[in-house]
């Protein structure tokens, strides 16, 4: 148990410190750091899916005025380290994929640097490439552990016999598309070699993780850390595919270092960010659930097939919340993967939860209906009061609370259970609901120092806002710390020469950071009491993972929605999307706010929308731009609401919160799948819900 600070500054509606700068253009983002003469980068990508370089020939590329290098594997420095295959790049004539880069052209411009990449021409050895992903491959194999370190395969119990003695089952195997992040900012940076003393790199780039940036860059570069500097306070997005390096970051440093001295500067273009930037791997997910009369559950099944690059491995964890979420007799998950001849996937918005409660919960849905039960009172009926998976106690676990407040809220007292008999004007109306969860964690290593400066405090920690809240919140949390006016706090994030911070990832920034400065402002006080001095200065550290490990700590929610289905197109709109979250105290209502509702709005868009279309002759996403891969826009949704419950949690951390960033898309999907079933009668269990699928 944490004795929880006093809310204070926590809690309040405070607007965001970098909102002015970011709408008004004066945050400055990675690409358009003020530098000196910068020159600029165009990468070289394969154009064959799988083969060999067997010839570059640079040389009208060169002989264009104003090109300033042409990097390929024949003249590209040897990396120190090339672990990573993904970020070993240009070391080798190997091509693992199309679009994999094999080269980078600087240019006094970037519109030279496009043209004189045209001009570059490259033969290949080219071989025949395998890149579709099935569950029936021969090829499948069970990697070690799953993202980030979770078991691959559980068995509990004996679910075959137990599937056996249910009166009701469903088995159904379901399907999520490849997606890609596509953030607004795309994967962009600007960085400068000093070749004196030894060297030095400076570099900005647009990353949710300044130091494990540097970390990894340290590392393929052989360098000391004090001699990169990486620099990030804005970031324009990034869900996932900025929390880890790509090969933009090395190709740009490789850039920088062929020209020392000069800055150069390197931003994927909207296409390029379909192969270079990770993207979530489609999964196939196979899911058996066998129940009582009474809707209690005796078997929980869920399959899952996915695909990693034959070049990186990156398992992503899509059973692992049918481990925790519901009671069950006996349970299985397990995790095959295909490693194909496509790009590199990694993190994408809730990696694991969000693809992991799709299958599951629309099965829940499924189940309700053959049992002919409320979905609601389904779930509510298979809540455990322990963690199913380790037998610990919850921290805390408000599921059935956020389902009946969404239900009340959203008025679903009295739905007619049958589906497809509401009809207004040409459109089929339903309503379909599903749960959510998402871990709490905390990463194991961030520090913060708390000094007092002109009368004020100053925060300093090399942490990430990007875009979720971290500019205004992370002051909110100090304040209460140092029991100061959040006025009198100044917060400083998004520098290596701050002190190091984990990646803004799973969730975790605010937890880690937020604990890590709750500790530098009790040694503030410790040492200075409550009349410092300028300069009085300290540090303080978590070094922990948890807080708490005798305890299952995880955020919980349930969405809610009103889908409207186009009797003879076949058009869905979703005049309602409604969520109610049990999230610890919540520090921020508005960022909070937004957080909820954009998760939420991009899991509408994974439901109706999104989906990278494999061209399996060539070996690419064939809609990789914007015009063709579609987000979900203003006109797919009328009403979208984000409530939350007062919930205290004493073993999270000192200020009593939860993970919010990632819930909100968790479980959206597969409410929206099932209450298009509701409308229609058609169960689209294969995503996106495309209007073929329902005529
Ligand atoms: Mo999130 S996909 O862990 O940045």
């Amino acid at each position: 148990m944490t004795e929880l600070l006093e809310p204070r500054a926590m809690g309040r509606d405070l607007v965001r410190r970098d909102g002015v700068r970011k709408v008004r253009g004066t945050a400055t983002y990675a690409f358009e750091t003020p530098v000196e003469s910068p020159a600029f980068c165009h990468p070289l990508q394969a154009t064959v899916a799988r083969g060999r370089i067997t010839a570059v020939d640079t040389t009208a590329a060169e002989a264009l005025d104003g090109v300033l290098a042409v990097v390929t594997h024949e003249n590209a420095e040897r990396l120190a380290s090339t672990d990573d295959a993904e970020l070993a790049v240009l070391q080798s004539p190997e091509v693992a994929f199309r679009g994999q880069p094999i080269g980078v052209v600087v240019a006094e411009t970037s519109e030279l640097a496009r043209q004189a990449a045209d001009l570059v021409r490259v033969t290949y050895d080219e071989q025949p490439h395998d890149s579709v992903l099935s569950a029936d491959r021969g090829d499948l194999y069970a990697p070690e552990k799953v993202n980030p370190g979770y078991d691959t395969d559980t068995v509990q119990g004996d679910v075959d016999a137990e599937l056996a003695a249910s009166a009701v089952r469903v088995e159904q195997t379901y399907a999520t598309a490849m997606v890609h992040n596509n953030p607004l900012e795309p994967h962009a940076s600007t960085a400068l070699w000093d070749a004196a003393d030894g060297g030095k790199l400076t570099l900005w780039d647009s990353t949710q993780g300044v130091h494990p940036d540097r970390k990894a860059v340290c590392s393929l570069f052989g360098l000391d850390l004090e001699r990169v500097q990486v620099v990030c306070p804005y970031v324009g997005g990034g869900f996932g595919s900025k929390g880890t390096p790509h090969a933009n970051v090395v190709l740009v440093a490789m850039a920088a270092r062929a020209l020392p001295g000069r800055a150069v500067k390197l931003a994927l273009t909207r296409q390029q960010m379909f192969t270079m930037a990770g993207y979530r791997t489609p999964t196939i997910q196979r899911m058996q659930l066998g129940a009582d009369r009474d809707g209690r559950i005796r078997a929980l099944a869920l399959d899952v097939v996915e695909q990693t690059s034959r070049i990186k491995e990156f398992a992503e964890q899509t059973g692992v919340p049918a481990r925790m979420m519901y009671t069950a007799a006996a349970r299985r998950t397990t995790h095959r993967l295909a490693a194909l001849d496509v790009p590199v996937p990694s993190w994408f918005r809730a990696p694991g939860e969000c693809p992991g409660m799709f299958g599951p919960e629309v099965a829940m849905d499924e189940l309700a209906h053959a049992l002919g039960m409320d979905p609601v009172e389904l779930r509510i009926r298979n809540e455990p009061d322990r963690d199913p998976e380790t037998g610990q106690p919850w921290s805390s676990r408000h599921l059935v609370e956020c389902l009946r407040e969404g239900a009340e809220r959203f008025g679903w007292a009295g739905r007619d259970p049958r589906p497809g008999v509401r009809r207004e004007d040409g459109w089929l109306v339903g309503t379909g609901m599903a749960s959510s969860v998402y871990p709490t964690m905390r990463q194991a290593q961030s520090t913060a120092t708390v000094r007092f400066e002109d009368g004020r405090y100053v925060v300093e920690i090399g942490a990430a806002d990007l875009g979720t809240g971290a500019w205004t919140v992370l002051p909110q949390i100090a304040a209460d710390a140092l029991d100061a006016d959040v006025d009198d706090v100044e917060v400083r994030i998004g520098d290596t020469r701050y002190p190091i911070a984990s990646v803004a990832g799973g969730s975790s920034g605010t937890n880690t950071w937020g604990s890590a400065i709750v500790e530098a402002a009790r040694q503030f006080r410790g040492k200075f009491g409550r009349r410092p001095e300028d300069g009085d200065e300290a540090q303080g550290s978590v070094d922990q993972a948890a807080t708490d490990d005798e305890h299952a700590t995880y955020a919980f929610g349930a969405q809610f929605v009103e889908a409207r289905v186009h009797a003879d197109t076949g058009e869905v709109r979703v005049p309602r999307l409604l969520g109610v979250f049990a999230c610890g105290r919540i520090v921020n209502p508005r960022t909070a706010r937004s957080q909820f509702i954009g998760g939420m709005t991009m899991g509408l868009s994974m439901a109706l929308h999104e989906n990278s279309a494999w061209d399996a002759r060539i070996g690419q996403v064939a809609n990789h731009d914007l015009a063709e891969y579609h987000v979900t826009v203003n006109a797919d949704v009328g009403d979208v609401q984000a409530h939350w419950i007062d919930e205290h949690d004493p073993y999270v951390n000192a200020m009593g919160i939860k993970g919010i960033g990632e819930i909100g898309i968790v479980g959206t999907a597969a409410a929206v799948v099932n209450a298009v079933f509701h409308a229609t009668g058609v169960r689209v269990r294969h995503l996106p819900v495309t209007l073929d699928k329902i005529l």
